[in-house]
């Protein structure tokens, strides 16, 4: 079985949606560890609940983005994580966990990228007037949400969707499309990973 971490900044609906299929004994994975870049959120609560650690931190605490991210590093290895999976994680991924776990971070975004990348990707749907939108599971790179696609899945705005409506929406395909995706990565193996063929 695989050990992955989970990455939040928030309220954490899709690191449950992903700790209820491990529980419903539909995703083979363990969840080592939840990290967490924002003391307070109920993504921390969720973690305690469910008896997984979590790493918490307050980056302005550091000096720099490499000194906490060889914290976690560190963390990450002493528990033997094997994948990391950003699930409303709103911070770059840096060179130093970019260099342990290259092809091996995922993210969930909830737009059709590469529209819409970085914060606020719903709000900035709706204001654009585009009826479609959606969500984009893709590897993690050093860039802001431009990492190989792995999968997308559209999501219909209608004429009179407000930034809940959508959101809600986009979380539902969301909490079902992130555990499958990584049933698919972690369990049954042959991913594309740019252009080379990987086994995970
Ligand atoms: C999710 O909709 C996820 O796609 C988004 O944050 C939300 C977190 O919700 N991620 C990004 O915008 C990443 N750029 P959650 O905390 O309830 O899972």
């Amino acid at each position: 079985m695989r050990n992955i971490a989970v990455f939040a900044s928030g309220n954490g609906s899709n690191f449950q949606a992903i700790i209820d299929v491990i529980q419903m004994g539909e995703l083979d994975a363990n969840i080592s560890l939840l990290v967490c870049d924002r003391p307070g959120v109920y993504a921390i609560e969720r973690a305690k609940k469910s008896g997984i650690p979590s790493f918490v931190f307050n980056p302005k605490e550091y000096s720099s983005k490499e000194d906490y991210e060889k914290d976690i590093t560190t963390e990450l290895k002493s528990l033997g994580v094997e994948f990391v999976v950003l699930a409303g994680y709103m911070r770059l991924i840096g060179p130093t966990l970019l260099n342990e776990y290259e092809g091996k971070i995922v993210n969930i975004h909830p737009s059709l990228l590469p529209d819409f990348p970085g914060k606020d990707a719903i709000g900035q749907a709706l204001r654009s007037g585009v009826k479609v939108s959606g969500v984009t599971i893709h590897f993690v790179d050093a860039g802001m949400d431009t990492g190989p696609i792995i999968v997308q899945e559209r999501v219909r705005i209608e004429d009179n969707e407000t930034i809940e409506s959508l959101q809600k929406k986009i979380h539902a395909v969301e909490h079902k499309l992130y555990p499958s995706i990584l049933q698919m990565l972690l369990v049954q193996g042959d991913v594309l990973y740019g252009n080379k063929a990987r086994t995970y």
